[in-house]
């Protein structure tokens, strides 16, 4: 059984305020025109990089770093949290998918075979989305799994897709289900009657996050199980053709579509005796969902009708809620975080987002796990975020707020730690909108600065991070770091994370002058930072924690 008891630290004092500040999508990267951080008004930010060298540094925040499969794997919100609370790396869900498909585990566990005893008669769904960005699924993962489900039984296969062009270039997607169509080909010539049944672009249909808008969830449910929705094709390659060149449609927010036959019947709707698996591996954007598909008792929206299917998730999504119960592959098992060890050692927590990201700092930070350590000793408190917009409407979003509730509760004396993620980088700079991702750098500085402020006024100490980047790089480059043409000579805008790391500065009147950043540590990554929190509230961290970023100096 675990010892929770944090030893103290020999040189650093006890009872300081931390005031911890992630910065979500705000990466580092040289200074150019499609910097957004760069070329917005950041005053507050630079002040730190450019006054305190010994208290300001990059950090890894992709990769191996955050347990990815590649180097190429770009950083996201949820391995980010991960590592930022656990401090530690886990190999993550796109990692373990990969191990149980290449060794055919996947096909061992008690989670295929549930599905597959609707392979007799029944259809074998496929839901989830479709592009190689790696955050929440993977194309060659679901090629992989169409092509075993087949070898051990399926016979009849609908995929249900999710257009993407957030984690990939937008316009993506039409490549990705030519891509699928000619697996389904594949299939077909080998006698499993295998299609397309629906799709929609996953902030649109589906991928909906922290019951923010149940209406997303809705219009998926109406596609993939009733076979119902306003737009009705007889291919999916020309589904999203057709939808993408709509005025302002994108891959990120194409409508739903159902693929019917010649009599204009829908091809796959779900119904009694039908296996469904969610091909995401990642949590965050599939479990409402889950909750439909699963929950007997459920009221989130009229699901008109509630097939009996066998339903397993790729992980399971929600280790407190076990949901859902069944599931290919099982999900790091992230213990220990830092947030219980801080907890069960007295430390008052605040934590604090708005809807979009606030599992983020809650549910990502303590190793995917929902609820409080202790409700005596923590509170965590979610600004509602605005629904049925795209945020480069909304750049500012609730960063004022966030900075207003975070202020308070550092004012009012009755926290040790106050935790905020701050949206503004990353949701703009998903949208690619250029303007609007400088309004929202603007706007997240400024927040910065209300909460930095109000440490100052108790004298506290500071630590300010990103979980990855991504308003740092608005475009696609070369390997030379040029902008990538496209064929009619334009650029490419860059929606998703990028491979950059990211800052860390650590301050504030309560930061003893001799404290500072190690220099030894070149490789740390955000994993380093748990130890780094735990050493400013006064303890050691435990052995097995990454190193801590700080060190202690004699003058
Ligand atoms: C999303 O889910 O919005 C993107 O795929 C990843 O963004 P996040 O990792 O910053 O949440
Ligand atoms: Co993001």
């Amino acid at each position: 059984s675990t010892d929770w008891k944090l030893p103290d630290h020999q040189k650093i004092a006890k009872n300081k305020v931390v005031g911890l500040v992630v910065l979500d999508g705000w990466g580092e990267y040289k200074d150019d025109q499609y910097n957004c951080i760069h070329t917005a008004e950041t005053p507050f930010m630079d002040s730190l990089k450019k006054n305190a060298p010994n208290r300001w540094r990059l950090i890894k925040a992709h990769g191996s770093a955050v347990g990815l499969p590649t180097e190429d794997d770009m950083g996201n919100s949820e391995v980010g949290h991960n590592a930022l609370g656990a401090g530690r790396i886990f190999a993550q869900g796109a990692k373990l998918v990969d191990f149980a498909l290449a060794s055919g585990k996947m096909y061992e566990g008690e989670g295929f075979k549930y599905i597959q005893e609707c392979f007799g008669t029944g259809t074998l769904h496929l839901i989830g989305l479709l592009s190689d960005g790696g955050v929440h699924s993977r194309l060659d993962q679901l090629q992989l799994l169409l092509k075993g489900a087949s070898e051990h039984g399926a016979k009849r296969i609908r995929v249900h897709i999710l257009t993407d062009g957030r984690d990939v270039l937008d316009g993506s997607s039409v490549g990705f289900v030519e891509t699928l169509e000619n697996d389904l080909e594949d299939l077909r010539k080998k006698g499993v009657d295998a299609k397309i049944a629906s799709g929609g672009g996953r902030m649109y249909v589906t991928m909906d996050r922290y019951e923010n808008d149940w209406d997303v969830v809705k219009r998926g449910w109406d596609a993939q199980v009733l076979g119902q929705a306003p737009y009705k094709f007889k291919s999916a390659v020309e589904a999203v053709k057709k939808l993408r060149a709509e005025p302002k449609a994108n891959d990120q927010y194409l409508p739903p579509f159902v693929i019917v036959d010649e009599n204009d019947k829908a091809v796959g709707p779900i119904v009694d005796g039908d296996a469904v698996v969610t091909i995401n591996f990642r949590a965050d954007r599939m479990v409402m969902m889950a909750k439909a598909l699963e929950y007997e008792n459920f009221d989130a929206f009229d699901r008109v009708r509630f097939p009996k299917i066998h339903y397993a998730g790729m992980l399971q999504y929600d280790g407190e809620l076990k949901l859902p119960s069944h599931y290919l592959v099982s999900p790091p098992e992230i213990d220990r975080t830092s947030g219980e060890y801080l907890v069960k050692n007295g430390i008052r927590t605040f934590a604090c987002s708005e809807t979009v990201k606030f599992g983020h700092v809650t549910f990502f930070w303590n190793g995917n796990r929902s609820g409080y350590f202790n409700s005596e000793l923590e509170e965590y408190v979610e600004i509602p975020s605005d629904v049925g917009i795209t945020f480069n409407q909304e750049p500012k979003m609730k960063a004022v707020e966030i900075g207003e509730k975070a202020k308070e509760a550092i004012l009012s004396g009755r926290f040790d730690q106050i935790r905020v993620n701050i949206p503004n980088g990353d949701m703009v700079g998903h949208t690619g909108d250029i303007e609007a991702t400088r309004v929202a750098c603007k706007a997240a500085d400024e927040a910065v600065k209300m909460i930095i402020d109000a440490i100052e006024q108790v004298g506290g100490i500071y630590v300010i991070t990103a979980d990855h980047g991504n308003a740092e790089d608005m475009v696609k480059r070369n390997k030379a770091g040029d902008p990538l043409l496209d064929k009619n000579g334009k650029i490419q805008i860059l929606t998703s994370h990028t491979l950059q790391p990211v800052p860390i500065a650590i301050g504030g009147p309560g930061l003893a002058p001799n404290i500072r950043f190690r220099q030894d540590l070149a490789g740390g990554g955000l994993a380093n930072v748990a130890a780094t929190v735990i050493n400013l509230h006064g303890f050691e961290a435990p052995k097995d924690y990454e190193p801590s970023l700080i060190e202690v100096t004699d003058s």
